[in-house]
């Protein structure tokens, strides 16, 4: 633990970082703005703005996908809790501003403890503390981390079963070869015996999708900017946030949404002493946000070893959850 923030830990038990968290974002920048097809990674999207940009997307009525997987937990919040049984101990995958964990935490019968693991520490922490005064008898752990990296889980007195949390479709950001290795990853560190709830956001009509990535009131397209912001700002770069329009593709040989910033008209940018050429109409690829059919997606588990034990999706078919067990 290093600095101010660790000082200030107030109602939390404990608090885990790991240095991923502050990777070598410069390195990341300067070889993927080096790529035929420039690129650069969705974890940097994620500071303190990005992270309440990323809240305000979810309120926006394009973003079908936070209120329906909203829906099926607080609809199906008992059953969940029969399925983990008590004192299991949850550990949350990109936990954001642990939101969404309440409704699972105030089903659960004498939950051992909270794990929320985020690569936006300050973010994290504050959203940690927020739900350690809500839950004063709950122990809550932080993890400053890239969960896509290994860390470990702490060991929680008293806990029985593990159980990851991972809603959001947060796995569609991962390719589909990528998300098997997560998944995997995820079973041995949750340890057998154990379940996963994981929310993924199905296939639909694309009209659907191209709004939902494409709001009318533009916040997709601030928070797409926002890892251009954070170039200039932490890296002294010199992007012009005027010259790059956010675009939400379907791509639908891939099943997936990409997000691109694209170049309005020929550009350099220069950053850190390298400069980089942009014709008009050219790309930054940020994100990918893959879309899967049920089977489709007992498939790519089973594949990584998980056994799908229940699911669950809205009337309209927008969304599904599923709980996984270790197989
Ligand atoms: N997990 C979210 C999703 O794929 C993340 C997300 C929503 C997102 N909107 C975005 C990522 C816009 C980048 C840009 O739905």
């Amino acid at each position: 633990m290093s600095d101010a923030a660790a000082e200030s830990l107030g109602p939390l038990h404990d608090y885990v970082e790991y240095d991923h968290a502050a990777d070598s974002f410069l390195d990341d920048v300067l070889e993927g703005l080096a790529l035929p097809q420039k690129k650069l990674s969705s974890k940097y999207f994620y500071d303190e703005r990005g992270s309440k940009l990323f809240d305000d997307i979810c309120e926006l009525p394009e973003y079908y996908p936070t209120r329906t997987e909203t829906g099926l937990l607080r609809a199906h919040a008992t059953e969940f809790a029969e399925l983990i049984g008590p004192n299991a101990s949850v550990v949350e995958f990109g936990s954001g501003s642990s939101t969404k964990i309440r409704i699972l935490l105030d089903a659960l019968e004498t939950p051992a403890a909270y794990i929320p693991v985020d690569i936006s520490r300050d973010h994290l922490l504050e959203s940690a503390k927020l739900l350690a005064d809500a839950y004063p008898d709950l122990p809550v752990v932080p993890i400053a981390a890239d969960y896509t990296q290994p860390f470990e889980l702490p060991e929680i007195a008293g806990g029985e079963a593990r159980i990851g949390f991972f809603p959001g479709s947060t796995i569609g950001n991962c390719t589909r070869s990528a998300a098997v290795d997560f998944l995997r990853a995820a079973a041995t560190d949750l340890g057998t015996d154990n379940g996963l709830l994981i929310g993924v956001d199905l296939r639909k009509d694309m009209r659907i999708l191209h709004a939902a990535y494409n709001d009318a009131a533009g916040v997709t397209a601030d928070f797409n900017l926002n890892v251009l912001r954070r170039v200039n700002d932490e890296l002294g770069g010199d992007f012009n946030l005027d010259a790059f329009t956010h675009d939400a593709r379907w791509i639908a040989d891939q099943g997936r949404i990409e997000m691109h910033l694209v170049s309005d008209w020929d550009q350099d940018v220069r950053i850190d002493g390298h400069s980089f050429n942009f014709v008009a109409g050219e790309s930054i690829h940020t994100e990918d946000s893959h879309k899967y059919d049920v089977e489709e997606f007992h498939a790519l588990a089973a594949k990584a070893g998980w056994r799908a034990f229940r699911h669950w999706t809205d009337a309209d078919n927008l969304f599904s959850l599923h709980y996984l067990r270790v197989a």
